[in-house]
């Protein structure tokens, strides 16, 4: 596969890194002034298909920047020339469907941190590649943070050999409570009906079941779902033999609404869960929104998250197979 390509041009952004020779994200630019235009952008995706999934896969990041890409329906159009086939958002994020297979990011508080995760790492079926457009850029803060996820398992192993092993053989359990009905003043708000989309109960269970959860019913209305046995990390095919960091101990232990243990209940230790945060921070990688840029990430190879922002803050994202 050849790492160049006439139609497009590599860039830089602040805040790339290099990691393991590979740049990430990739930046992808007009390979001449006068062909910014969505028409060409589409062109050069189509005739690049191939080469351009390879790069995504290569580089585990890419970011289209310096197109005039203006909205959902522009963003859209890049969605499908691609011609990966559409899979349905499952989490507890509340967003809201804005045009074909494009949909808010997360209709959470600016305010709030969202914690690093792999897209739907806890569904049977996750997205391979998460595509985000932004089409409002954010006055202060509001990055979408990204690390190369086989970089915290490397560190891992190196400082807790012996607790990464009894985890990974033993699995981990986690356990999620969801509300009834949405409440958007949270980012993890997301109702039970919506979440499986139907507001009858039994339904609700066929579909956890579905999804390879168990459920109990809470007093309040809300539910709360068990997920369990669960790989502490997953090596996938194309990717070097790579061990990703596949979980959401970080994220979940030990939070009012959710939990991560091992799966026969032992609890995993504070000082691990600690430094795996602070080692997800120190791999991060930061780079500031513009207007119209369009990251296409491979959800195998890296966590994201949210930082906190300011208002105006608009992203859009879509997910694919
Ligand atoms: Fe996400």
């Amino acid at each position: 596969m050849e790492f160049s390509c006439k139609d497009f041009k590599v860039g830089k952004c602040e805040g790339e890194k290099v990691v393991d020779g590979e740049t990430m994200p990739l930046v992808l630019k007009p390979p001449v002034p006068n062909k910014s235009d969505l028409e060409s952008l589409l062109l050069a995706l189509k005739n690049n298909k191939e080469w351009f999934e390879q790069m995504i896969i290569k580089n585990s990041a890419v970011l289209l920047r310096g197109y005039d890409v203006k909205n959902a329906e522009d963003f859209n159009e890049i969605v499908e020339i691609c011609g990966w086939e559409d899979i349905r958002y499952v989490g507890p994020a509340p967003r809201t469907h804005i045009h074909k297979r494009v949909w808010t990011a997360n209709e959470g508080p600016l305010s709030e941190f969202i914690y690093y995760h792999h897209e739907m790492v806890l569904i049977k079926e996750f997205p391979k590649k998460v595509i985000l457009f932004c089409e409002i850029p954010p006055p202060e803060g509001g990055e979408t943070p990204f690390v190369p996820s086989f970089k915290v398992t490397e560190k891992m192993m190196e400082e807790f050999p012996e607790e990464v092993k009894e985890i990974e053989e033993k699995g981990l359990k986690y356990t999620f409570t969801a509300p009834s009905a949405n409440n958007v003043s949270s980012m993890r708000g997301r109702g039970w009906e919506d979440t499986f989309g139907t507001e009858d109960r039994k339904e609700a269970e066929k579909r956890a079941n579905a999804l390879g959860m168990d459920v109990e019913w809470l007093p309040n209305g809300g539910i709360k779902t068990i997920l369990g046995p669960r790989c502490l990390t997953k090596v996938f095919e194309g990717r070097k033999g790579r061990k990703m960091w596949f979980n959401t101990v970080v994220g979940m232990h030990g939070k009012e609404i959710s939990s991560a243990m091992m799966a026969d209940g032992t609890e995993i230790p504070e000082h691990v869960v600690k430094r795996c945060e602070e080692i997800i921070e120190e791999e991060s990688i930061q780079f500031k929104w513009e207007k119209g840029d369009v990251l296409f990430f491979d959800n195998y190879a890296l966590l994201h998250g949210r930082r906190p922002s300011l208002p105006p803050r608009k992203v859009l994202v879509a997910t694919c197979k």
